[in-house]
């Protein structure tokens, strides 16, 4: 990018916004996944001017899953589903961590992380500090994505490592990782977390009052993408041959995610968690946010911050500019009616 390019950019994604300590240059969050796991995207995550970003997970020990992407964009019904991918190594994530901290501007960076050894609560810790070594922003703990034990836990399979989604079974497991998290580090602490047992109010309470500055609803869900009747045992992917439980995001998700923070937030504000621990409870929310209406709708129903993935995949980075562009002037638009 031009210099000159890169100063609009800079202006028309410049919405201040300060929590946990950190001041963001927008309240606008690229979501862990596969737009966020490689040097070059990293300067393009920046020069666009999203406010922060988290890394694509990362294990350890590793490798735990990781494929070759079985991804599959659903154009008419705006869906998209994907049963496997590929996970970056930790090594990798905390080199591109200390890239992201020596090269980079203006987004704020966030690791993703789940620890699925035998070391327990301190193995989470550990992991949390070598990020924080590496000079990251914040840490995001990793409870949310459907697509490692959970995906089997769904269709009555025995797990005997539960990892991601399946974390959220247990409140109080997760209240004591990022209870030990939090005491064993400084940076702010986000916590993901997944909707699929239906726990989201009581659990990210129970995150907060462990201890982390925000909670980020995954938005995404598992489920079965359109089926070929023609060709029923052909499955969506070319190298999985017959149809598959899915992890599905994008548009069409929007609905059940707005839901989804809406739980989050009346749980806080029903239990009165601000006055309690007398500071913010942060807000992040996932979920087929692809125009700046959705961010709006999503910031109704109780976000702070807004993540996107999926639209991110389709349209790059740069977008940002032009929907904040719009936000910005729909809201001046507001104020100078006065009711802003
Ligand atoms: C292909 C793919 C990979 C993802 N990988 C991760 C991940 O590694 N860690 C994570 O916390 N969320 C991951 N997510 C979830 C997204 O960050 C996001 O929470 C979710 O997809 C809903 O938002 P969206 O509709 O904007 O995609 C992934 C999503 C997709 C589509």
């Amino acid at each position: 990018m031009s210099t000159e390019v890169q100063q609009d950019q800079f202006a028309a994604t410049h919405l201040p916004f300060e929590a946990a300590g950190l001041k963001f240059h927008n309240p606008c969050v690229v979501g862990s996944g596969p737009t966020v796991k490689t040097v070059g995207m990293i300067r393009q995550i920046d020069e666009a001017g999203w406010g922060a970003a988290c890394l694509k997970l990362s294990f350890d020990p590793e490798p735990y899953i990781s494929r070759e992407p079985r991804y599959k964009w659903w154009k008419k019904e705006k869906l998209h589903s994907f049963t496997a991918e590929k996970r970056i190594t930790v090594d990798e994530a905390l080199r591109l961590a200390d890239f992201a901290r020596k090269n980079t501007k203006t987004t704020k960076w966030f690791s993703n992380i789940t620890y699925c050894g035998d070391k327990g609560i301190d193995g989470w810790v550990n992991m949390a500090k070598r990020f924080e070594g590496a000079g990251i922003h914040g840490n995001e703990l990793n409870m949310c994505c459907p697509n490692m034990s959970f995906n089997k836990q769904a269709t009555d399979h025995y797990v005997n490592q539960r990892t991601g989604a399946s974390m959220c079974e247990c409140t109080d497991t997760v209240a004591d990782i990022v209870r030990e998290v939090r005491k064993g580090t400084k940076v702010p602490l986000c916590v993901k977390i997944s909707p699929e047992w239906g726990n989201l109010g009581a659990l990210s309470v129970a995150c907060f009052e462990a201890g982390a500055d925000f909670v980020a609803s995954v938005g995404n869900r598992l489920g079965v993408p359109p089926i070929d009747i023609e060709n029923p045992e052909q499955g969506p992917y070319d190298l999985q041959k017959e149809p598959s439980i899915s992890c599905l995001s994008g548009p069409w998700l929007k609905p059940l995610a707005l839901k989804d923070t809406y739980a989050i937030s009346s749980a806080v504000a029903a239990n009165k968690l601000e006055e309690k621990l007398k500071r913010r409870c942060y807000i992040v929310g996932y979920g087929g946010m692809a125009t700046w209406q959705d961010y709006v709708q999503m910031n109704l129903m109780g976000a702070d911050m807004i993540g996107v993935c999926t639209e991110t995949m389709l349209r790059g980075y740069a977008y940002l500019a032009q929907e904040l562009t719009r936000m910005k002037k729909w809201m001046a638009e507001k104020e100078e009616k006065g009711n802003g």
